[in-house]
């Protein structure tokens, strides 16, 4: 790990507008990455994890304009406010992706080979017949058993963990220097999500790259990050090393996604323990904490003043909750 950290992202602020509507998912968000660091973003489904990566790189989907404040810097390149020549020179490149549903991020009417070789194509200005050595070369890095069939696959002729692995390949087929990858796992059964984080970990061992790993699941999280960023209804509820953060979580929150882990001695039926009640509805502005309606430790006074990310009683942990860090 060197000194400099290539990621710094400071009070990152996103509104969306939409025909219909107008939410900021993503409210005052910092954070830096180092090489060959992982950072995970959790929190459960809406809390803003996507939008918080993807839209400072100018990737959301058609008909929504997202209002990007804050900063963030990659390799000293600001990317808020920058413009889209110098967003596209960086995608895929110096900065990989792996999206959230992979099935609708491959083409299903082109060979894998073909895909993994034109991304290696375009950003190392290789010519195409070391674009198919280069994609040869990846599905072997990527575990991928007979290699050569492989590449004439078509992605609706693989399993959900072997279309993560082409969709792995992919993503690093340019070296990128940063790799972000989204929920990764999410939609693979327990043994291949193992096989396949672990293969994520290995390539950026030898690749030497940081890696910003978006999930739900702090199961994932236990496993592969060395900090992790803890997101509630887009503000940050809590951050800091991942071995600190889940042996002694300083944010009520934080503790429900923890007690949300499937544990080994769970009986078949047994009650969910987890996180009760329902993030807030983005819409209306929130007062105060937004954990607030769903917090065992809340207070009179939580629902009125929004609670300022602070230092903890252990210096490397910050959390959002005056309460448990009085
Ligand atoms: N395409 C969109 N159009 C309108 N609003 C959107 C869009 N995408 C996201 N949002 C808003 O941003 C919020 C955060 O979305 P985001 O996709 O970042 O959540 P997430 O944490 O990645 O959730 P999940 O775990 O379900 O992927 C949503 O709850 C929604 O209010
Ligand atoms: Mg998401």
């Amino acid at each position: 790990m060197t000194a400099e950290p290539i990621l710094i992202v400071k009070d990152l602020t996103i509104d969306l507008l939409t025909a219909h509507t107008a939410v900021r998912p993503v409210d005052s968000i910092s954070y830096q990455l180092r090489r060959g660091e992982t950072l995970a973003i959790v929190g459960e489904s809406g809390s803003g994890k996507t939008v918080t990566c993807f839209a400072p790189l100018g990737l959301m989907p058609v008909g929504v304009k997202a209002d990007v404040s804050g900063s963030v810097l990659f390799e000293g390149t600001e990317l808020v406010g920058a413009n889209e020549e110098t967003l596209r020179s960086l995608r895929g490149k110096s900065i990989g992706f792996i999206f959230q549903d992979p099935m609708s991020a491959l083409n299903p009417a082109r060979r894998i080979g073909h895909q993994i070789a034109e991304v290696a194509e375009l950003h190392l200005g290789i010519t195409p017949r070391a674009a198919e050595a280069r994609a040869l070369d990846l599905i072997k890095m990527v575990g991928m058993s007979d290699p050569n069939a492989r590449l004439k696959q078509y992605p609706h002729e693989l399993s959900g963990g072997l279309r993560q692995r082409v969709m792995i390949a992919i993503s690093i087929a340019a070296e990128p220097k940063l790799l972000v990858a989204d929920e990764p796992t999410t939609a693979l059964d327990v043994t291949v999500q193992a096989q396949i984080l672990r293969l994520l970990k290995e390539i950026q061992a030898r690749m030497d790259m940081a890696m910003v790993l978006i999930t739900h699941d702090m199961g994932v999280v236990a496993g592969a990050a060395d900090r992790v960023l803890v997101m509630y209804a887009g503000r940050q509820a809590e951050v800091g090393p991942t071995e600190k953060v889940l042996v002694a979580p300083r944010h009520p929150y934080t503790m429900g996604l923890i007690d949300a882990i499937p544990r080994r001695d769970d009986a078949i039926g047994s009650r969910f323990r987890g996180l009760s009640g329902l993030p807030p509805i983005l819409g209306a502005p929130i007062k105060g904490c937004a954990f607030t309606p769903r917090c065992r430790h809340s207070v009179e006074g939580c629902g009125a003043q929004r609670p300022p990310l602070r230092t903890t009683a252990d210096p490397a942990v910050m959390a959002a909750c005056p309460v448990l860090n009085a």
